[in-house]
């Protein structure tokens, strides 16, 4: 897909990797809607994104995905602002396993909202023109990870869910590209956010230690080669430092 023109929406784009996704599509031509559950990280990034790249190519609004009218609000938002909608990214997540049932909730039911919301919004009968939805799961949806079990499992469900609407006509005969991003650990605050002690923390120190922490800038370059292949509908890109990127 040629980026330049095209209309990206963003969630948890406040800061780390979304923010990092925004930027890199900005500098291509994209116009962007960013969005976040924090007002305040939300409002920075716009301000330094529109005096960047200009004004009228930024728009932001505040969202939670967890909360549907919040997912409408910000569609409803981009579509209007930005004249248009080609790129959804469900990026928004968090890793946090003492509080399993919230992540559920963002990291996998959000993801589902999002991916809905994205497919009525880019249809043809809805007077969409297809596009491409990239949902963020992890290296953690790929493989099992003994320390952080309830993130593994919303970043699976991530995978499944993604892989499954890729064989359903309906992606297809819209024109609705769909894949997911699968990194290893990143050097983003949610590793900090992570209580790696709720389970085993030496087990997390030696997964960390053996995979190492990429940075943000490998992963955009993931992202950027996502949109890029045409023809990598329903896969998964495996994103490590030792192993570099492999589709799935
Ligand atoms: N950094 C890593 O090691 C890594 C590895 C693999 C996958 N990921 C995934 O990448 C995505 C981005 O994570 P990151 O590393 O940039 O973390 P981050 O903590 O830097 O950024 C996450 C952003 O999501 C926002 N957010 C949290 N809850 C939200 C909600 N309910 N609604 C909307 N926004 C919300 C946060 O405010 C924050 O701005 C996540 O889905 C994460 O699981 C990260």
């Amino acid at each position: 897909m040629q980026v330049a023109n095209k209309v990206a929406l963003i969630t948890g784009s406040g800061k780390g990797l979304g923010k990092a996704f925004a930027g890199a599509l900005l500098q291509r031509g994209a116009r962007v809607c960013l969005s976040d559950v924090n007002p305040e990280t939300l409002q920075t990034t716009h301000d330094q994104y529109a005096s960047k790249f200009g004004r009228e190519n930024v728009c932001s609004c505040p969202c939670d995905v967890t909360v549907e009218a919040n997912l409408k609000d910000l569609f409803s938002k981009a579509r209007q602002d930005l004249k248009g909608l080609d790129i959804v990214v469900n990026n928004a997540g968090i890793a946090d396993e003492s509080k399993w049932d919230k992540m559920v909730d963002i990291n996998l039911k959000g993801v589902i909202s999002g991916t809905l919301m994205g497919m009525e919004a880019m249809k043809t009968a809805n007077g969409g023109s297809g596009g491409i939805i990239v949902n963020v799961a992890s290296m953690a949806g790929l493989i099992p990870v003994a320390h952080v079990p309830a993130y593994s499992a919303t970043k699976y469900g991530v995978v499944a869910y993604t892989k499954s609407w890729a064989e359903n006509p309906e992606s297809v005969d819209n024109n609705i590209r769909m894949v997911c991003l699968c990194p290893a650990y990143t050097k983003t605050d949610i590793m900090k956010m992570t209580d790696y002690s709720v389970h085993n923390s030496d087990i997390a120190n030696a997964s960390v230690v053996k995979l190492g922490i990429m940075s943000v800038e490998t992963v955009v370059t993931a992202f950027l080669k996502l949109l890029d292949d045409n023809d990598n509908h329903g896969k998964a890109l495996s994103v490590m430092n030792a192993k570099g990127m492999h589709y799935i």
